[in-house]
């Protein structure tokens, strides 16, 4: 078994996916660190998606509420988004408080000691001590993986689960879209050999850079990505999922892929990171776009997803379309987040056996 600890910096940066993962990981495979996609195998996924339906279940009723809130009332989390952010910052706030996690939070760096010229690892290095958990979304790509392995080389080793690391990687996000994907298919044959359409900025966005990733866990699933051609997926998505054995098309039409759909993942534009002012505004992004005429071209028995925040990618008139599932997402979110949570702090089997006594 490899161990973060074992390595300096720049000798764990130079290895393998893999070998990191293994780094990142517990003996039983299940993340210590949750930092990328490509650590979650079809066990710890199952594992995860399992939890989730029990926590879900057993916090419909006080007695199951009060073991869950009891499950870690002596942890502490620091929830640290210096990247905007509600719906996360929320849905784990609310993860854990359902597991009885006390939590502290930053928000906004310039008012911390970064402000008087403190790295951003110092300050997060300090404010581990408080804590026994970091939730961690920055604009940085690499900065949540770096903490992690600080954090692993010091004498009290602090989790980190990397709620969004600028244009990288948002594996939180694919947990809880996997878990949508998986409740929405679970009578149906399961996720094997579906279509995935991902519909939007695939340049910039994170959400389908993690679960395209994920979904390679699946046996035969078309990845189809489709965007106008600035903001095409990156190759290093497509020479993964190529290693994984999987199909993936790349294409700028997304009317003629909706008709074979398992499920459309739309995305907004991320124009944040323009490096020109009005650089994604002069991109036509009129064919990429979902309304009633588009939902048309769907499958009755196919789904529409968003990771939200939306803009004008799905028009308000879809939401009431049974195949609409990003209300959903949401909801998922927060059970899936629990799951993780508890699963971080090896507390996954209490939950295993509450449910069997109880339910
Ligand atoms: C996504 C993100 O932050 O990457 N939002 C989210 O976490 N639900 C998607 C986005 O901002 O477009």
């Amino acid at each position: 078994m490899k161990r973060i600890s074992d390595f300096s910096w720049q000798e764990y940066d130079a290895l393998p996916v893999a070998d990191k993962a293994e780094c990142l990981s517990r003996p039983d495979g299940m993340p210590f660190h949750t930092i990328f996609a490509q650590q979650f195998g079809r066990a710890s996924l199952d594992r995860l998606c399992d939890a989730a339906t029990k926590i879900r279940a057993i916090a419909k009723s006080r007695a199951g509420m009060e073991f869950l809130q009891g499950l870690l009332f002596h942890k502490r989390a620091m929830i640290y988004f210096t990247q905007p952010s509600s719906r996360t910052f929320l849905s784990f706030l609310s993860a854990c408080q359902i597991l009885g996690l006390r939590t502290g939070e930053v928000r906004d760096a310039s008012v911390s000691s970064e402000f008087k010229g403190e790295s951003r690892e110092d300050s997060i290095r300090t404010f581990s001590s408080y804590f026994d958990l970091i939730v961690m979304r920055t604009r940085e790509k690499g900065l949540a993986e770096r903490m992690a392995w600080a954090l692993s080389r010091s004498k009290r080793p602090v989790p980190i689960i990397n709620a969004g690391s600028g244009k990288d990687q948002h594996p939180t996000q694919a947990l809880l879209d996997v878990y949508t994907l998986q409740r929405s298919f679970e009578r149906r044959g399961g996720l094997r050999n579906r279509t995935i359409v991902y519909v939007g900025d695939l340049a910039r966005g994170r959400t389908v850079r993690s679960l395209s990733r994920l979904l390679a866990n699946y046996d035969g699933i078309r990845h189809v990505f489709v965007a106008p051609s600035p903001l095409r997926i990156g190759e290093d998505v497509l020479a993964d999922l190529r290693a994984a054995g999987q199909t993936v098309e790349v294409s700028e039409d997304m009317a003629a892929w909706l008709p074979e759909a398992d499920a459309v993942y739309m995305t907004r534009i991320q124009d944040e990171w323009d490096e020109t002012s009005g650089e994604s505004a002069r991109i036509d992004t009129s064919r990429f776009k979902i309304g009633l005429e588009q939902m048309r071209l769907m499958r009755a028995d196919a789904i529409l997803m968003h990771p939200l925040p939306r803009r004008d990618e799905i028009a308000p008139e879809v939401d009431d379309d049974p195949r609409a599932m990003y209300w959903r997402q949401v909801r998922n979110g927060m059970w899936i987040r629990a799951a993780l949570v508890a699963s971080t702090f090896d507390c996954l089997s209490r939950i295993d056996h509450w449910f069997r006594d109880n339910l």
